[in-house]
């Protein structure tokens, strides 16, 4: 692994993984990749901050997502019927499982009530207009679901860590924020903010399966590796949007992201659990697991 190359500079999470020679990537169980040692074993470092001593074995995850991507169509058919629309905000650091969970959330839905929204760096047109203004061109009409795949929130994240906003924009956005979204609640749209969460060293295993294996290279941005330096810096960031946009409104779900299969089911069962949809199965959605979805935990609370 030649992470020095790309990046040119390394944190010593990077320097002290590289004192492994040979790592290689595996697939288990047929998906999901995993990295292993020259020794052979495992890096598990999803354990360090995770509630269970195991991670979701395939036998349990595969039926518990068909069940619930069933129950995830009759909220897209309650959707269409009743004119309701959704949208779901994904965000969180790099790697920590936004994509790969909307892959699952829509796998099986009608591709025409849903769209995932994934927009690039802002134009110099769109970098001049009003910042909400793009995001709001791809909100949901009725019986629609749009799910953002990053939103809104680059510029409480991303954009002052990199240095792409300025200081006065990164303030206004955090004022804005909650306002623009009221309004969009107040409107009737159902809305759900998602922030992955990820620990460092996991964060740091999952570069390195990208980097060692061929058809997830390109995955792996230049963005993902300076945010390896920068990781304090997006604390900060993620801490001062909870502050600020944690509202009663549109409050926060934190998904640990460190077991990404038990992460993309609860974020399911949560969005499955916030509406009270025709024909639901309340007892296969249940109650999403405290100890992997929940609020902020705010400084000071
Ligand atoms: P991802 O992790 O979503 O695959 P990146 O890590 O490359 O993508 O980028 C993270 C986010 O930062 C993206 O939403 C991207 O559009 C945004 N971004 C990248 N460069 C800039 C920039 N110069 N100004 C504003 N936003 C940017
Ligand atoms: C991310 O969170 O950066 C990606 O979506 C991770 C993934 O799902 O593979």
């Amino acid at each position: 692994v030649d992470l020095d190359s790309i990046t040119g500079h390394l944190s010593d999470w990077v320097r002290e993984y590289r004192t492994h020679a040979d790592l290689r990537v595996e697939y288990p169980d047929g998906y999901d990749p995993i990295l292993i040692r020259p020794d052979g074993r495992e890096v598990d470092t999803w354990r360090l901050d995770y509630p269970y001593d195991n991670l979701l074995r395939r036998a349990e995850y595969d039926p518990t997502k068909r069940a619930l991507q069933i129950e995830l169509l009759k909220l897209q058919s309650w959707a269409k019927e009743t004119d309701a629309r959704l949208v779901i905000v994904f965000e969180g650091r790099d790697a920590a499982g936004k994509g790969s969970t909307i892959k699952r959330f829509i796998q099986h839905l009608n591709p025409r009530g849903v769209r995932v929204v994934a927009l690039n760096k802002p134009n110099k047109q769109e970098r001049t207009s009003w910042y909400f203004q793009r995001y709001v061109a791809h909100l949901p009409s009725a019986g629609e679901f749009v799910l953002f795949d990053r939103s809104w929130y680059n510029r409480a994240t991303v954009e002052p860590v990199m240095g792409y906003c300025t200081d006065e924009e990164y303030r206004l956005f955090l004022r804005q924020a909650p306002l623009f979204e009221r309004m969009l609640v107040q409107d009737g749209i159902i809305l759900v903010k998602f922030w992955f969460s990820v620990s460092r060293a996991e964060q740091l295993t999952r570069f390195v399966i990208r980097d060692v294996d061929p058809v997830r290279r390109w995955k792996l941005s230049p963005n993902d590796l300076a945010s390896l330096d920068r990781w304090d810096a997006y604390t900060r960031a993620k801490e001062a949007m909870f502050t600020a946009t944690h509202t009663e409104r549109a409050p926060w779900t934190v998904v640990n992201g460190n077991g990404k299969r038990l992460a993309r089911l609860e974020a399911m069962r949560f969005v499955l659990s916030q509406v009270d949809y025709a024909g639901k199965n309340t007892d296969l959605v249940g109650v999403p697991d405290p100890l992997i979805v929940g609020p902020p935990r705010m400084a000071g609370a």
